[in-house]
């Protein structure tokens, strides 16, 4: 069966860019054989955070919160695309994923970072990792490092010039890593239950 993979995204800017990266990826994972939906957290619009899913009574969670809680749990593995705002976080992205915890646990996530410049979001990228790490999911050795964005994919999220093809060429590696551990987590789920 095709991995179900989410495909997070969190700025909230009006002129964003990241989006471009968010839908390249989203085709790239459906063209290799994934089942892909890009989480888009400036239109899933939660507050900034006061409860977690978790802390609201079975069924009393706001209906963005519960939809969102229920595709996380189905997923099989998630890919956080995170730009850089003075080498740290999005806080849109960052508010989204504090929501949640035990939903996290037990799934691979990759991270594929981008900024205007040529570090191509490497800094934000680094703490993504432990924090992720720390939500209980299994960050994968592969990345992918875009940057600047404006010079390697459209507005619709297509390759352009060499910048393009150098991520056309890494793509398949970081989709096909994160696919084999989507696999292995989903094997080692099935034939033990977590332990909690
Ligand atoms: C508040 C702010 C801080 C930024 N800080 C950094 C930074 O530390 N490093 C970097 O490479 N780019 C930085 N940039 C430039 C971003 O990489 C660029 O604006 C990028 O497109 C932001 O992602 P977004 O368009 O999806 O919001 C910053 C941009 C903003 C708005």
């Amino acid at each position: 069966m095709a991995p179900r993979v989410l495909v997070f995204y969190g700025s909230y800017r009006s002129d964003r860019m990241g989006i471009r990266l968010a839908y390249y990826v989203m085709a790239g994972l459906t063209a290799r054989g994934g089942e892909a939906e890009v989480i888009d957290a400036k239109a899933v619009g939660l507050p900034i955070l006061d409860r977690m899913y978790k802390e609201y009574p079975r069924g009393a969670a706001p209906v963005a919160l519960e939809a969102l809680a229920m595709k996380v749990r189905a997923a099989d593995a998630f890919i956080f695309v995170t730009g850089e705002y003075n080498w740290g976080m999005q806080p849109g992205l960052k508010n989204l994923t504090d929501h949640f915890l035990e939903e996290w646990f037990w799934r691979p996530a990759a991270i594929a970072s981008y900024s205007a410049g040529r570090l191509a979001g490497a800094r934000a990228n680094l703490v993504w990792h432990g924090t992720l790490s720390e939500m209980g999911m299994v960050v994968i050795s592969s990345t992918i490092t875009v940057g600047p964005i404006a010079d390697t994919l459209t507005a619709d999220g297509k390759p352009i010039g060499e910048a393009g093809r150098f991520l056309d060429q890494a793509f398949p590696r970081f989709i096909d890593d994160l696919f084999w551990w989507a696999e292995a987590a989903k094997l080692q789920r099935a034939r033990k239950a977590p332990p909690y």
